[in-house]
């Protein structure tokens, strides 16, 4: 099969031609139709994930049909229309047995602790755990950005963070991630201000429904305030950057939310989270990390109902051998990259 391939970390990015993978036990193979690029590629390429081992094909944002089942695999037929959690569950741990399949301590995921989707075939593990049934509405492209950020940006909005109608919610950095979490809590009837860098990225956030955009201003803690009249309810680092953790956390007004969404990796410097400011406004600070597969029967409806549309987040369908400058370069263009050509 024709993949993304690198051999070294920060090194080429090639198409090449390499084994197709085989069904496990409980999994399938999954034939790609579209494989977004989302900056937890570029952080495995970087080298900041220790579960990748050389040589390695990216890619864990996808949507396709079921090209072949492994053993024992019950709900799924070839050809279904499929998209997946990144993170594969294996379905018995504790933290499975307790619906948290998005912490599972023996998870697997595509494009991190084996090959992933940037390629015609990826394997996906427990697959009556982890599959998702894409609804005929809904085309593949715009499927397959439920595979990581719009559902990884659904469950920060709306179960870890809790946002409720009429609350100021802050989302610093706004690529896929952000731009997701941005339509959401505007779906939530939050009021949205949108932080980001790039000018065509805060338009994109507007027209997505955010009431504010803030270009990174020298305190953006400090604009946040004034905006709201004391702080956010809910802050999102969609980014993952030290400034952007910070600039969240300090955003907030007492008894306020931060939610981690964007990666952290220690090689690119700890963050210096406030803890007086933590306890004095008794701050929450909270983690978030995709979605189970459970969860997507809500947002799925969501998005049938006209509530939710990812649609116009997909910004660039690309072919497979244009994936590899993209990846190299998520993030500088607004919106979400999916590529649909293989
Ligand atoms: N927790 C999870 O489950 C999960 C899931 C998906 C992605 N992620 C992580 O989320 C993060 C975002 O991923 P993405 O694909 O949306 O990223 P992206 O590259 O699409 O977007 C990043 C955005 O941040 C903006 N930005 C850069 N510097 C900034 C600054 N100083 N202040 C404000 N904005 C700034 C960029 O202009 C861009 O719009 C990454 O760290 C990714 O690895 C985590
Ligand atoms: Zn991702
Ligand atoms: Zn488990």
């Amino acid at each position: 099969m024709r993949a993304l391939v690198f051999d070294s970390f920060s090194g080429p990015l090639e198409v090449r031609e390499v084994p197709a993978p085989e069904p496990r036990p409980g999994g399938v193979i999954v034939q790609v139709a579209a494989s977004g690029i989302c900056r937890s590629d570029w952080h495995a390429w970087q080298g900041h994930d220790p579960d990748v081992v050389l040589p390695h094909v990216p890619g864990h944002e996808l949507a396709g049909t079921v090209a072949a089942l492994g053993e024992g695999v019950r709900r799924w037929a070839v050809g279904d229309r499929v998209t997946t959690p990144f993170v594969n569950a294996c379905g018995s741990c504790p933290q499975c047995a307790a619906g948290d399949q998005q912490v599972c301590v023996r998870q697997t995921q595509p494009g991190f602790t084996h090959w992933g989707s940037l390629a015609e075939l990826v394997a996906l593990d427990a697959a009556d755990v982890n599959l998702v049934a894409v609804p005929e509405e809904l085309d593949l492209a715009t499927a397959a950005a439920l595979g990581c950020r719009y559902a990884t940006a659904f469950r920060a909005v709306v179960h870890v963070a809790r946002v409720r109608a009429g609350e100021w919610v802050a989302v610093h950095g706004c690529g896929g991630v952000g731009l997701s979490a941005v339509q959401i809590a505007a779906a939530a009837g939050a009021r949205v201000i949108a932080v980001d860098v790039a000018p065509g990225a805060l338009e994109l956030a507007r027209a997505l429904g955010a009431e504010h955009t803030l270009d990174g201003a020298p305190d953006v803690p400090a604009a946040i305030s004034e905006l709201t009249g004391g702080g956010a309810h809910v802050s999102l680092d969609a980014l993952g950057a030290a400034q952007t953790c910070e600039n969240s956390i300090n955003s907030l007004r007492p008894r306020g939310r931060h939610v981690q969404v964007g990666l952290l990796p220690p090689q690119q410097g700890r963050p210096e989270v406030p803890m007086e400011r933590v306890i004095g406004r008794e701050l929450q600070v909270l983690g978030s990390h995709g979605m189970p597969a459970h969860a997507y029967p809500e947002m799925l409806g969501l998005i049938a109902a006209g509530r939710l549309d990812p649609r116009p987040l997909i910004t660039r369908r690309l072919a497979l051998d244009d994936a590899g400058a993209a990846l190299a370069d998520v993030g500088r263009q607004p919106g979400i990259a999916v590529v649909t050509s293989f």
